[in-house]
């Protein structure tokens, strides 16, 4: 489940053409899906259109009826938990991953495939522990005490690429009625397993969920499971050299 604002057509069509694309892997059916809010102000309805002809043409875009900004991310993540639970409960397992991520489907498929990993109350990805809340108000992490009043944040999964048993779904929507909701979509989704009483794990190895690799090296990118991109050209162009046969 790949959160994306309306307009980011070029994020999409990188994804569908590389990753998005894998429809079996290792005898397992994936499935990428696209969730999207509503384009606000003057090109709104040019942005609704487009987006329209471009679900009929892929049949991979989700649409909810909230305006799509930065803030209001968490309610993104938590219409993709919904929708995973009452829609698509069949599947074992679920992922969300941003737009501007490398995905190496085999590696991940691996992790879930191992028998060691737990098939229910299972949650990984990079783990954050003992992060403080921002309360500088010009920065983009800002969130006011009267939304989230404590000083750190619960253990939670960075929002780049976490990767869940979807059992989580629906409980992780039980849990948010409870929970005020604050603009930190990945913080949030902690908050919501700490009141679950569910640790996130670990990932055997951690370093297959990277943040930022310093330099393209195609070892690397064989070897881990997501990594930051910075452009929907470098995903293009790291993707054709990774598959490229040895
Ligand atoms: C997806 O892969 C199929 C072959 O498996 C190919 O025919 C198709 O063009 C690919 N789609 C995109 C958008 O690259
Ligand atoms: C979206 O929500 C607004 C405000 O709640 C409502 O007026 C509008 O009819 C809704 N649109 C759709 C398509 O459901
Ligand atoms: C989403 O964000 C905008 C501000 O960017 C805000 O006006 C709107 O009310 C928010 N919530 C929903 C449900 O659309």
């Amino acid at each position: 489940m790949v959160p994306v604002a309306p307009h980011q057509l070029e994020a999409r069509n990188a994804i569908r053409s590389t990753w998005g694309n894998e429809t079996t892997v290792r005898g397992k059916a994936v499935l990428t899906l696209f969730m999207v809010g509503l384009r606000d102000g003057p090109s709104s309805n040019e942005t609704q259109q487009q987006l329209q002809e471009e679900s009929q043409q892929h049949g991979d875009i989700l649409q909810s009826n909230f305006t799509d900004s930065y803030v209001n991310l968490t309610i993104k993540t938590m219409v993709i938990m919904d929708w995973l639970a009452t829609r698509c409960a069949q599947a074992s397992f679920g992922m969300k991953v941003d737009s501007d991520m490398f995905l190496n489907l085999e590696n991940l498929m691996s992790l879930l495939l191992a028998p060691e990993t737990p098939k229910q109350n299972y949650i990984t990805g990079m783990v954050m522990r003992g992060r403080t809340v921002v309360r500088n108000p010009n920065s983009k992490w800002y969130v006011p005490v009267e939304l989230y009043p404590e000083p750190y944040y619960p253990v939670y999964l960075l929002g780049m690429g976490y990767v869940f048993s979807n059992d989580l779904p629906p409980k992780i929507v039980e849990a948010s009625k409870e929970i005020k909701p604050f603009n930190i979509e990945d913080a949030y989704v902690g908050a919501c397993l700490k009141r679950l009483e569910i640790q996130p794990s670990r990932p055997p190895d951690p370093s297959k969920f990277r943040s930022y690799l310093k330099k393209y090296n195609r070892d690397e990118f064989l070897k881990v499971i997501t990594t930051i991109l910075k452009s929907p050209q470098q995903l293009l162009d790291f993707w054709k050299d990774v598959k490229r046969s040895a």
